[in-house]
């Protein structure tokens, strides 16, 4: 039977050891602040951004939400970007993606000052990330690399095969496990659309991650036994519930788990940990601009 990779309680453990880091920043006057931006309506961003600026108030991080119209002009949202670049107050902010399909979202992640990005998707913080000397690691990458820490996972010279090749996950987790670091040195192989025999490169994996968005595409007949699995698909599907929908990750958990040795549920897996990256990379983002220095989880 595997192990199932609790992201709620690795997540509880980062943020504990957070918050006496914003103590340290508070007791030299400081308090990180961090600002989410929402173009638009999205549903899911907007719970996803709620639950942001709760996880601030949870840990002592002043939050700050700033909506713009989805109907608006790009250069509105622009202008609330240089606003936030300006602003000492704050220390980092995100814009929540996706953004309406007039606004190109690579321009936006271009406005946005390298310091403040906490996000980690500025392409000066990317090319840190790639070159080896993160400043922001994005914020799901992040959290994947710290649950599999958690769960003993060793990545040294293990093979992982990545299901995805996004700019906000795939990406990123793939250079990131490549690096010559304790928690990389892995052979990483990134699996996308036009794969071919996409069961053998996740059979032959020590450590399978799904970043895809496709309901439980990955079942337990693409999995060896023993197989880590981590799931980081987030994927409305309708259902007979109260909201008429359910979530379901890129893994279909059930069959999946008879042959993994680990494996993250969805939800309470690696969505917790996302969540906490991205407090760690405010109060990193701090500790950067006020030079007070500290302890990192
Ligand atoms: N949309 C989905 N994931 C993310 C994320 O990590 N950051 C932002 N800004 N938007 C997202």
């Amino acid at each position: 039977m595997a192990e199932i990779i609790d992201g709620n309680a690795v997540a509880s453990e980062i943020r504990d050891d957070l918050a006496d880091a914003i103590e340290t920043l508070a007791d030299a006057g400081e308090r990180p602040t961090l600002a989410t931006v929402l173009m638009g309506e999205d549903p899911a961003s907007e719970t996803y951004v709620n639950m942001k600026q709760r996880d601030c108030e949870e840990v002592g991080i002043e939050g700050v939400h700033v909506d713009v119209d989805g109907d608006a002009p790009a250069a509105d949202l622009f202008d609330t970007i240089e606003d936030l670049n300006a602003d000492p107050e704050v220390n980092g902010y995100i814009v929540q993606a996706p953004v309406p399909d007039h606004v190109d979202y690579r321009e936006v992640i271009g406005r946005i000052d390298p310091l403040k990005d906490v996000d980690g998707f500025h392409p000066e913080n990317v090319g840190r990330l790639v070159a080896g000397d993160a400043r922001f690691r994005p914020c799901t990458p992040h959290g994947v690399q710290k649950l599999l820490e958690a769960a003993g996972v060793d990545t040294e010279g293990a093979d992982v095969t990545i299901v995805g090749r996004s700019d906000i996950v795939g990406k990123p987790l793939a250079n990131l496990l490549i690096q010559k670091a304790d928690d990389g040195n892995a052979t990483v192989t990134v699996c996308h659309s036009r794969t071919e025999d996409l069961a053998a490169k996740t059979r032959a994996a020590d450590v399978v991650i799904a970043a895809v968005g496709v309901p439980e595409l990955i079942d337990g007949s693409m999995l060896s036994e023993g197989t880590v699995v981590i799931d980081v698909g987030v994927n409305r599907v309708d259902a007979d519930t109260e909201k008429g929908y359910e979530l379901v990750g890129d893994v279909a958990f059930e069959s999946a788990k008879e042959q993994a040795s680990a494996i993250t549920p969805v939800p309470g897996g690696v969505g917790p940990m996302t969540r906490a990256m991205l407090l760690y990379n405010t109060v990193k983002a701090a500790s950067l601009q006020t030079s007070v220095d500290v302890d990192l989880p």
